[in-house]
């Protein structure tokens, strides 16, 4: 059995709704880990997975995802959970005051460790930061964030809905191939 380690309740939705419709059964195990602070998401994933490798028995994987505007320079990006924790979505909405383009994408960078190495996949979606924050489904920056092509955000959407088109469902199928092509 697989584990996602991770203390995110919506991540873990998330995938494993995605993987078991694949056949993939996978396992939550909530623990925290340590969370560099690097310039790239790959940093922080190779480092976490590295840490829990010598904790964590059998096959798991973590993922870390991040929120990048191009009017702030990609910023919160890598210090999106910072960023979460202190100003919030309404923060961010402050911050984008004025901001002509709302452009944004999400990134996810899942690891893979198993079978004596760790693996990267990666995922992203482009879409657009909301006027005001919407709708109650999801987590953090979800009610602020509009997928491109689509008028709803994130928070707006079902679990599937939101796996269709979003970073981490992206980064789950490609997880999804490299478990079912070995
Ligand atoms: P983490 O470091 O991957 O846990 O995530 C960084 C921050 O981005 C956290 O505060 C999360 O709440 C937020 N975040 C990560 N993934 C998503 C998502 O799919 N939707 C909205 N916010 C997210």
């Amino acid at each position: 059995m697989i584990r996602f380690v991770t203390t995110n309740e919506g991540k873990f939705r998330e995938v494993s709704a995605l993987l078991r419709a694949r056949g993939i059964q996978i396992e939550r195990l909530d623990r925290p880990y340590p969370e560099i602070q690097a310039d790239r998401l790959d940093d922080v994933v190779e480092y976490a997975v590295d840490s829990l490798a010598a904790e964590v028995d059998g096959e798991f994987f973590v993922d870390d995802s991040g929120l990048f505007i191009e009017a702030l320079g990609g910023f919160p990006g890598v210090y999106s959970s910072f960023a979460y924790r202190t100003i919030g979505a309404p923060g961010v909405l402050r911050l984008m005051e004025g901001v002509e383009s709302p452009a944004a994408r999400f990134e996810t960078v899942i690891g893979l460790h198993g079978q004596g190495k760790t693996q990267l996949v990666r995922g992203a979606c482009r879409g657009a930061i909301a006027r005001e924050a919407r709708g109650s489904g999801g987590f953090g920056f979800d009610p602020i964030f509009v997928p491109e092509g689509h008028g709803k955000t994130f928070a707006e959407m079902t679990t599937d809905e939101k796996n269709a088109v979003s970073h981490r469902g992206n980064a789950a199928r490609a997880l999804a191939a490299v478990l079912q092509g070995r």
